[in-house]
């Protein structure tokens, strides 16, 4: 498909046959992708002079993303795409067990039970980015953590992007002027401590309307640059951070990032309450160590974190 539309997309009119003969693929086959590429939503006019793509509106689709990549990554070998699901977690978790490969992405347009860390619901209207990552790193299950570590550090510099200045909540949350634009959830299977495939989920605030529940504490990356963003852009911009991020962690681990990490941390020296879900701790936040871990200072010790909410202490 994205072979066909890139030929349409740089020809003045192409006839079935000339298509067909740059594909090596029979004028019924050629018809047929037309169809479904009309069906999809691409405009595609036709005359007797053959077939050409007026693209008056930029879609939105595996096949857009596969044509800007332009390049084979294993983050990212696989993409479907869904205009609606309950979640893209369960999808591919659904797909784990099914051992499909490493690098399986699953995109939604819309999810209807989007959910986030803790079970908490997570808004999915249209027009943001919903997407679950199929990974299976060589890695001990108490490390999972660090790899929700290097996804943020990917989705920061993905912002980059836009010349924004955006930071990083402990453990994975990405803040643009103290309002939360992305989150990262990390669900797992292993065995004897070894993982077999973790599912990693990212949702951003992108060009979606975000309910009036979560207006205070929420951003979308349209409202802070003030124009509709071209999403196929983003993520393919995120996938490229991520595999080379990803990469050098599996040659070398999180100690090349920890820096890096605590340099665009919010409330870094701040002090902050952290619930780890059986205790409060509070005290102030020194950032991470070099294994990921979160060092807080409270009064009479530092005290070392490896999982947790965080939230700005206030009197
Ligand atoms: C959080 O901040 O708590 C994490 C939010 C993760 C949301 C994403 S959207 C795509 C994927 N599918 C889900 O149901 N959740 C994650």
């Amino acid at each position: 498909m994205t072979n066909i539309i890139k030929i349409l997309d740089s020809s003045n009119h192409i006839s079935v046959d000339g298509i067909g003969n740059m594909l090596g693929i029979s004028k019924v086959a050629v018809c047929k992708q037309i169809k479904i590429l009309k069906q999809i939503g691409y405009n595609i006019e036709s005359c007797t002079k053959g077939y050409k793509l007026i693209q008056d509106k930029k879609l939105f689709n595996e096949f857009e993303i596969e044509s800007k990549l332009n390049k084979n990554l294993n983050v990212c070998k696989i993409i479907k795409y869904y205009k609606e699901l309950p979640s893209t977690q369960i999808t591919v978790k659904a797909l784990a067990q099914k051992n499909f490969d490493e690098g399986t992405v699953v995109i939604a347009e819309k999810q209807t039970s989007g959910y986030g860390r803790i079970k908490r619901v997570w808004s999915s209207n249209p027009g943001g980015l919903w997407f679950s990552i199929l990974l299976k790193p060589f890695l001990h299950t108490q490390e999972s953590s660090k790899l929700a570590l290097i996804l943020s550090i990917a989705l920061k510099h993905t912002f980059d992007l836009y010349n924004i200045d955006s930071k990083i909540k402990w453990p994975n949350d990405i803040f643009i002027n103290n309002k939360k634009i992305a989150g990262i959830i990390i669900e797992m299977s292993a065995d004897q401590n070894v993982i077999n495939w973790i599912v990693a989920g990212i949702g951003i605030n992108i060009n979606n309307k975000l309910p009036k529940e979560i207006q205070e504490t929420s951003v979308s990356l349209k409202e802070i640059v003030n124009k509709k963003i071209d999403r196929t852009e983003f993520i393919c911009e995120f996938f490229i951070n991520f595999e080379k991020l990803y990469n050098s962690f599996q040659k070398e681990g999180l100690k090349q990032f920890f820096k890096e990490y605590n340099d665009n941390l919010l409330y870094k020296n701040k002090r902050v309450l952290i619930d780890t879900g059986y205790t409060l701790i509070d005290g102030i936040n020194l950032g991470i160590d070099e294994n990921g871990m979160l060092i807080i200072n409270t009064e009479n010790k530092l005290k070392k974190i490896i999982s947790g909410t965080l939230r700005e202490y206030k009197k």
